[in-house]
């Protein structure tokens, strides 16, 4: 049974009830690693500054290495019985080095201690969070890379809209998970703070050393008020709210996805390796992938809604309430690292249908805006030029023909200034390559944006 880390002014056993319900082992023991790393460069500044003998500081620090060890070795099981993993830490600590164990909690409270495993542990979520967002990002870029030459329609409000490369379209993904990078580098910036050594919430009257404790763990800066730092929870928040949006990206990802795979559309197919069957209906081929990524974007942005709910009411400085934190924080981040990882996996499975691209292009009048631009070059003021189109549109949908069939003379019915290269104009692949505006579909600067992409996400990021 794991001993308590306090109980001197109890008189009484806790009851069951209370035990089970305090009791955080069963999500806080993956915090083992982090606690023991900040346990070993806790120790060593005792020794450092002379509040312990630098024997017992060698010994508790030799202690915590073989629990280091074991945890690496994935020889760690939390204990059931223990109250939280700082406990079974340090249980496991007594069991190896005897009584001088009782020593590491000197100038140290569970307080600042969680503040910090929570630290270390948030910078590894950071870490892997980049990781799957870097190949998640490449994914994309490899795919727009063997889209390159494909134009498909663009769509407002799900009308068709303009023509536009698929690539194009898979790189707008790219600018937003490398937004979600961006934020993630500037958590990251937040979370160099050391909170270890505000001890319970005031400090302390040993001689401790922060900063040497900070250079220790690699952070650089020690928090300077300690009642913030025992409290603070804001960096939870902050990667709360960045993987809330990296969630709603990969959700709108998996919707376009999920339109661009049906019949209706006819630009993708998914491999049979990333899609899943129906038990009834022998023909289908389903996107459950794509649609469990979807719909756990709502557990994210849940997450983060109970987390500032658990905050809003708290008084300074630590109160249990904070426990909480840490069963959300998992969930969101795991989750969110779970779908990056499968919406790359089913981006390097798809299969472009090229015929059915092109059938989708050949119906409508989805260059009517190159016309009026056209317009535009032979002088014609614009909202005149879009009343002559939209006419011509009409015009053509009352008698059921298509744009490109109509001739000059009935293109000059509805305006003199139509000439033989307004008729070329009505070409999806010429409308994407006559764009020349920077950030535009033009194919020149896809290419070049692709070009960029895979340099910058090839070399070293800073992860
Ligand atoms: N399990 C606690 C938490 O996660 C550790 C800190 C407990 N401190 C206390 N004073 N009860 O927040």
């Amino acid at each position: 049974m794991a001993r308590k880390l306090w109980g001197g002014r109890f008189t009484k056993r806790t009851d069951p009830v209370v035990e089970r319900f305090t009791s955080s082992i069963a999500v806080d023991h993956r915090l083992a690693k982090h606690d023991v790393i900040g346990s070993i460069a806790h120790a060593k500044m005792l020794g450092a500054c002379r509040i312990i003998p630098t024997r017992d500081a060698r010994r508790l620090v030799s202690g915590l290495q073989q629990i280091l060890r074991r945890i690496e070795r994935g020889q760690f099981h939390p204990d059931p019985a223990a109250e939280d993993i700082h406990t079974q830490i340090h249980t496991m600590l007594r069991r190896r080095v005897g009584p001088v164990a009782e020593k590491l909690q000197t100038a140290r409270s569970r307080n600042d201690q969680v503040a910090l495993d929570l630290r270390l542990y948030a910078r590894d979520v950071v870490t892997r969070l980049s990781r799957g967002l870097a190949r998640a990002q490449r994914g994309l870029v490899a795919l727009a890379d063997r889209a390159h030459e494909v134009v498909i329609p663009g769509y407002t409000h799900l009308q068709r809209a303009q023509p536009v490369l698929l690539a194009h379209h898979l790189l707008a993904y790219v600018e937003m998970l490398e937004r979600d990078q961006e934020r993630l580098q500037d958590a990251r910036r937040r979370l160099d703070t050391l909170p270890l050594g505000a001890v319970a919430l005031a400090g302390t009257s040993l001689p401790i050393n922060r900063s040497k404790v900070a250079k220790l763990l690699g952070f650089s800066r020690v928090a300077d008020n300690s009642m913030d730092a025992v409290s603070d929870r804001d960096f939870v928040v902050e990667l709360l709210a960045d993987s809330a949006l990296t969630a709603a990206h990969l959700s709108r990802l998996a919707e376009d996805l999920i339109l661009w795979a049906t019949e209706e559309f006819g630009i993708i197919t998914l491999d049979d390796a990333v899609a899943t069957g129906s038990s009834l209906m022998p023909q289908k081929k389903n996107p459950d992938v794509l649609e469990l990524i979807r719909g756990q974007a709502g557990q994210a942005f849940g997450g983060l809604m109970e987390l500032l709910t658990m905050l809003k009411g708290l008084p300074l400085s630590y109160n249990r309430d904070l426990q909480w934190d840490k069963a959300v924080f998992f969930r969101v981040t795991d989750g969110v690292m779970d779908a990056l990882e499968a919406m790359d996996c089913v981006v390097r499975h798809v299969h472009l249908r090229r015929e059915g691209i092109r059938r989708l292009l050949s119906h409508d009048a989805i260059c009517a805006t190159d016309l009026a631009e056209q317009l535009v070059t032979r002088g014609v003021a614009f909202q005149r030029a879009h009343e002559i189109v939209g006419r011509l549109v009409r015009s053509c949908e009352r008698e059921g023909k298509r744009l490109g069939e109509l001739s000059l003379a009935e293109l000059r019915r509805f305006s003199p200034r139509f000439d033989e290269a307004a008729r070329r104009r009505l070409d999806p692949r010429r409308s994407v390559e006559l764009k020349q505006s920077w950030g535009s579909t033009n194919p020149r600067l896809v290419r070049q944006a692709i070009a960029r992409w895979k340099r910058q996400l090839t070399s070293n990021r800073l992860v």
